[in-house]
């Protein structure tokens, strides 16, 4: 009988250890009495978050901003690589994903999600003299995505030579520098990363859809609601357009 109890409590601690269990995300009232909101993210994604000297600039860091002004807190961005974005918003350690992350099934399995607030898409990035044309040319060939993104586990998953990266720039090196044979990106992040001279195209087929949003740790339901019905708001009149227009480009509503 003590044995079977043991070894009960050995299971339930290992399983505590690997899904992280006690670690739930805050509440609203929990982030209200903290004053502040923890917000996790990879900013080397334009528009929406990159460096500005050593200041986060963009589209999400507009919209959180107002976000945290509506729900009455600062707003407290901690810079990391995007795969550590979403470890560390599923364990908890911070309040807030903020990284152009696609809210997809497999990852609502780890974690909460606000309403979309913007459908973006996947595109291929090749070299001007390529001979891909399109997703039906990437078999067998050379594909850098950045780590723990949807392109690395799409890329991963249709089988191409993916090479990851922590950082989205040296995803876009490995294309420049002739490492791989293709860069997999979001689209609007592609647009503003492929500059005039770096000999590059990006192609016009849309690889998959990427609904944009926030994410936050399970625990966090109802700061999750009374975030969604910012957001909704700021949707509605018209704030979210005009601060995609601040930044060039054109809102399209989920
Ligand atoms: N939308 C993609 C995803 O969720 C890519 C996001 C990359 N974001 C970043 N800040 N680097 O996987």
């Amino acid at each position: 009988m003590k044995k079977i109890i043991a070894l009960i409590l050995c299971v339930m601690t290992l399983t505590c250890l690997f899904t992280a269990c006690g670690a739930k995300g805050k509440t609203l009232d929990e982030v209200k009495s903290a004053g502040k909101l923890t917000v996790a993210t990879s900013p080397d994604f334009p528009p929406f978050e990159s460096l500005e000297g050593d200041k986060v600039v963009g589209i999400e860091v507009d919209i959180m901003e107002l976000v945290a002004k509506e729900l009455g807190v600062e707003l407290e961005i901690i810079e990391m690589d995007f795969d550590a974005v979403l470890l560390g918003v599923q364990s908890a350690k911070y309040d807030c994903g903020m990284s152009g992350i696609t809210a997809n099934d497999e990852r609502k399995e780890n974690m909460l999600f606000t309403t979309p607030y913007y459908n973006a898409a996947q595109v291929i990035v090749v070299k001007a003299n390529s001979d891909i044309k399109g997703k039906a040319d990437l078999d067998g060939k050379k594909v850098s995505v950045q780590t723990g993104t949807t392109a690395d586990a799409g890329c991963t998953e249709a089988g191409y030579d993916v090479q990851a990266f922590a950082a989205n720039a040296d995803a876009k090196a490995a294309l420049t520098t002739g490492k791989v044979d293709a860069w997999v990106v979001d689209n609007l992040t592609a647009q503003q990363m492929v500059g005039e001279n770096d000999g590059l195209v990006i192609l016009e087929e849309k690889m998959t859809d990427e609904p944009y949003a926030f994410a936050f740790a399970f625990g966090s339901e109802d700061l999750v609601a009374e975030i969604d019905a910012i957001l909704e708001k700021l949707i509605a009149d018209g704030t979210i357009e005009e601060i995609f227009e601040n930044y060039g480009e054109t809102y399209f509503k989920p």
